[in-house]
């Protein structure tokens, strides 16, 4: 039996081999004939490479496999390089999904319009296809991942006729919603006369009731399509969201629904009757977009600052005010915009003094240890 000892040079390599003698003897013990010199003639030495040989290959093989699959994934699936790169602010981001016929054109124009340049910020129209305002599940992704990703137009203010959506269901923040609603027979009224004269807005275009003179009065005694009611369920399903039953006429859920959301996810709902002060407020609670946006306002022409109206309005009899008072669909409406009128006056009382000016600041820091500085 040839020992390790018999060939021991006191190099530095072989020192440390030598610390493995007690194994190579181990070794020897199993297999006597072992010389490194006829091992590769042996059958079993053989062997044995050829396992070594497989497993290394299955070994390399397999973490090829594993990158590639991360690199098969789609670009728009999830990749964590393009996650970490994204710098989604959610206070650099304002969707006003509003509400057609509150007032939201004037709003838009006069104060998101023309203050973008100057405040740094850019204005997105959101044109929902086929004025389809509820986004399907696919689109919402779509619409989050690129409105959470898209820096170059942040800080950035999105308006359409869109019914909320919910970024947190996807695993963002939600940006600043804001949004603005209106007595609903008012709205219905305005959409209704609207259709048939058009405004002072777009005044070539001719609407889609053009030519047809009928009165809303008349309409509601004939039970005609324009003035049914079911017409009227519109702000609730805009604040409800995206959910199946928001759209359902009537649906208790969706007026509790459209409540939580204005409570939780919108800043600021203002309404019709107050934009002055909606504009006012909003300017204070985001000075970042909204600068200078009410000296703008009032600083614009009777014109201009009536920017939309219908044209021509009849006011409704006081048969077709009992019809529609009665109607559970307006009673819900009109229960959804006191709410959002309670929650903006509330707001509005809280923060203005007897004379109508803003209050200062109501609080203070003290007591800063250790001392800045
Ligand atoms: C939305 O897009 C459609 C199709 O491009 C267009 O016809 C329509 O005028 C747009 N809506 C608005 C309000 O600009
Ligand atoms: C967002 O969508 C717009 C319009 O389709 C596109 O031009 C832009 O590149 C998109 N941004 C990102 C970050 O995907
Ligand atoms: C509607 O207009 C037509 C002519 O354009 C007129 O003949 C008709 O009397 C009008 N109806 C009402 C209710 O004013």
């Amino acid at each position: 039996m040839r020992s390790l000892s018999k060939t021991y040079h006191p190099t530095r390599l072989s020192r440390v081999l030598h610390r493995f003698a007690p194994l190579f003897n181990a070794f020897r013990r199993v297999w006597p004939s072992f010389h490194p010199k006829d091992a590769m003639t042996l059958p079993r030495f053989n062997i044995l490479l050829g396992f070594g040989a497989f497993f290394l290959f299955w070994f390399l093989y397999f973490n090829y496999r594993l990158d590639q699959l991360q690199l098969d994934v789609p670009s728009e699936q999830f990749q964590p390089s393009r996650l970490q790169k994204r710098s989604y602010e959610p206070s650099k981001i304002i969707i006003y999904n509003r509400v057609p016929k509150t007032g939201s054109t004037t709003f838009t124009n006069a104060v998101a319009y023309d203050l973008c340049k100057k405040n740094g910020f850019h204005s997105i129209h959101l044109n929902m296809t086929k004025n389809r305002a509820s986004m399907n599940i696919i689109d919402q992704r779509s619409f989050i991942e690129n409105v959470t990703s898209w820096t170059d137009v942040s800080p950035a203010f999105y308006h359409g006729h869109v019914a909320f959506v919910d970024f947190t269901k996807f695993g963002y923040a939600n940006p600043i919603y804001i949004n603005m609603v209106r007595e609903p027979l008012d709205r219905l009224l305005s959409h209704y006369y609207f259709l048939r004269f058009g405004d002072n807005y777009r005044v070539g275009l001719k609407r889609s009731r053009a030519g047809n003179n009928e009165t809303f009065d008349e309409c509601v005694e004939r039970g005609g399509k324009d003035c049914d009611m079911k017409m009227m369920w519109l702000q609730i399903p805009y604040f409800c969201g995206t959910h199946s039953f928001c759209t359902e006429v009537g649906s208790k859920a969706a007026l509790e629904q459209a409540k939580i959301n204005l409570i939780n996810h919108y800043l600021l709902v203002g309404h019709t009757e107050r934009l002055v002060d909606f504009i006012a407020l909003l300017e204070k609670v985001i000075p970042g977009f909204f600068h200078g946006a009410l000296e703008h306002y009032n600083s614009l022409d009777e014109n201009r600052a009536h920017l939309r109206y219908t044209k021509k309005k009849i006011p409704p009899s006081e048969q077709t005010l009992e019809k529609v008072k009665a109607n559970p669909i307006y009673q819900m409406e009109k229960e959804f915009y006191e709410f959002a009128k309670n929650q903006f006056e509330d707001q509005w009382n809280r923060v203005t003094q007897k004379d109508g000016t803003f209050l200062l600041k109501q609080f203070h820091y003290e007591k800063i240890r250790p001392p800045l500085n």
